[in-house]
């Protein structure tokens, strides 16, 4: 290492790199990716070397949280670092018809990042809204390009694709009262419906090309990638995949993403820009897990996706950094919501000027240090003024003042998951040790137990103080839906949705 190295890399562990050494960042976003999903958490039959060596050679978290237990509202969190009662982009998801989406003054991490040389692209699921003529599309929020499928893609028709081998049909229902589902370059859709088997290269390409482009230009990049191919259904793997995991289709799939991950890892190594790249992987959600043995694993957690047990919302999350980060295990508290001020940290752009809910973990990464996080808030699929919180994490400790099964987390022996576990109100709230009982089994008791009555008292101050921080925006969702708005390649023709398909 020359002294100039020694310089450079000393003001980058102050956050106070030169614009010469701006990282890049990629971003990669699993879809209903549950905590006991991957090879590297512990599941004996996942297929993911690749993801298993950004573990191994970085810094691996086991108490990492996104904001919401489904998908639009988790999205919205992890690019602008609030908390979707802020933006306003709950209850629930967004639609293809939605008039709704993440609204365009709210500020992404990609429109931190452009102000201050970064070049900047999406590719893959979007599902921040689609809008009156695409208003909503990632190119109108802060990102130079987007090749993708602008939301979930059981959103349309899916009956007829065709999965793998050639001759068998995706697996499972999706909705049929809809367009098919486009792929869209840009704001342009560029196929309808969207060829499944030939998704995961097209995206492979179209990073492994921004990274390339960004590199020989000598352009610090940001790369977002939020991929598909795990949310449940319709399930497919491509012909690299298919069939060739122990754990059946939901482990091909996902070796279809980590198939994926590798290819940017190439690109990444082949552009010559590893060592000066935070990779950062992580999930919105937690597994599916209505899905039975084809959906995903919140291994020894509580529930799964829909919930506000750590099995909905507690994540798998990963930072590869090749000399910057240390490789190891952290134990300290982090967010989805914190990926924003630490990207802005180390590429010294401004923050933008609203409340924040995330933290700079800037010194957890670099330093192994601590955390600045030490609360994460539960809200609910569907948060209300009414009810607020439904659960905080303080350090260890974790007090769920109403807990509800859902949907989604449907199927598994324990009867507080499904939806049949209705609303229900705790006073005093269910307090749970998370190092001794991550699986949130055991209720402790608070009789005899001062110390936790004073744990307590200080749980309840920190939700009430933040919650008079919070003033629910407007919901994005209650908006409602316009057939009209869907995305369709041929748009003035009829009968809609059928005739909306182009090769
Ligand atoms: C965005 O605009 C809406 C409507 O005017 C407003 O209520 C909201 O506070 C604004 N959000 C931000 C982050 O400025
Ligand atoms: C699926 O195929 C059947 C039979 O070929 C056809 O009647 C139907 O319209 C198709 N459905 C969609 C959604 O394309
Ligand atoms: C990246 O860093 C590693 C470890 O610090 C080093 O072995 C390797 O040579 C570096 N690669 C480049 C291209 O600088």
């Amino acid at each position: 290492m020359t002294s100039a190295d020694h310089v450079t890399l000393f003001l980058l562990l102050l956050g106070l790199s030169s614009a010469a050494s701006q990282p890049n960042f990629v971003l990669l976003f699993a879809d209903d990716l549950g905590y006991g999903d991957l090879g590297c958490y512990g599941h004996p039959t996942s297929l993911t070397p690749n993801l298993n060596r950004l573990a191994a050679g970085g810094l691996r978290f086991t108490d990492f949280y996104c904001s919401s237990p489904v998908c639009s509202p988790s999205r919205a969190s992890l690019l602008t670092g609030r908390y979707q009662t802020r933006s306003g982009v709950y209850p629930g998801v967004l639609y293809p018809d939605s008039i709704g989406g993440l609204p365009l003054n709210e500020t992404t991490i990609a429109e931190v990042l452009k102000p201050v040389g970064y070049a900047t692209a999406a590719v893959g699921k979007w599902h921040l809204g689609y809008g009156a003529n695409g208003m909503y599309l990632p190119t109108n929020q802060g990102f130079d390009q987007y090749l993708g499928i602008p939301y979930s893609h059981d959103m349309g028709p899916c009956k007829n694709l065709t999965c793998f081998p050639p001759d068998v049909k995706c697996f499972g229902l999706c909705d049929v009262g809809t367009v098919t589902v486009p792929l869209m370059r840009n704001e342009k859709i560029v196929q309808q419906p969207v060829n499944f088997l030939e998704l995961e290269k097209a995206y492979s390409d179209f990073a492994t090309n921004f990274i390339v482009t960004a590199a020989q230009k000598q352009q610090p990049f940001f790369l977002y990638y939020p991929a598909h191919v795990t949310h449940t259904l319709p399930q497919y793997a491509g012909t690299r995949t298919a069939g060739k995991t122990l754990r059946g289709p939901f482990g091909d799939a996902l070796a279809e993403f980590d198939h994926t991950v590798g290819d940017i890892m190439a690109a990444l190594e082949k552009a010559g820009v590893a060592n000066n790249t935070l990779v950062f992987f992580t999930s919105d959600n937690g597994p599916e897990l209505m899905r039975m043995s084809r959906g995903g694993s919140a291994g020894l957690l509580k529930c799964g996706k829909g919930t506000t047990y750590d099995g909905g919302m507690r994540e798998p999350a990963i930072a590869y950094w090749p000399g910057t980060i240390q490789p190891g295990v952290t134990h300290e508290l982090a967010s989805t919501l914190d990926i924003l001020p630490t990207m802005a940290r180390l590429a010294e752009a401004k923050l933008p000027s609203v409340a924040l809910d995330g933290v700079d973990i800037t010194e957890l990464l670099i330093q192994q240090g601590k955390s600045k996080r030490e609360t994460m808030m539960f809200y609910p699929t569907n948060p209300s003024e009414l009810y607020g919180l439904f659960a905080v994490r303080m350090g260890k400790y974790k007090a769920h003042f109403y807990t509800q099964g859902a949907t989604h987390s449907g199927t598994t022996p324990d009867a507080d998951c499904p939806v049949f576990a209705v609303l229900k109100a705790h006073d005093p709230p269910l307090l749970f040790d998370l190092e001794m009982d991550p699986s949130e089994y055991y209720p402790l008791s608070l009789s005899g137990r001062p110390d936790l009555q004073t744990v307590l008292e200080e749980i309840r101050q920190v939700k009430a103080q933040f919650e008079a921080t919070i003033v629910f925006a407007h919901s994005e969702m209650s908006k409602g839906t316009d057939k009209n708005l869907v995305p369709c390649c041929n748009p003035q023709c009829s009968p809609k949705p059928t005739c909306c398909s182009c090769a």
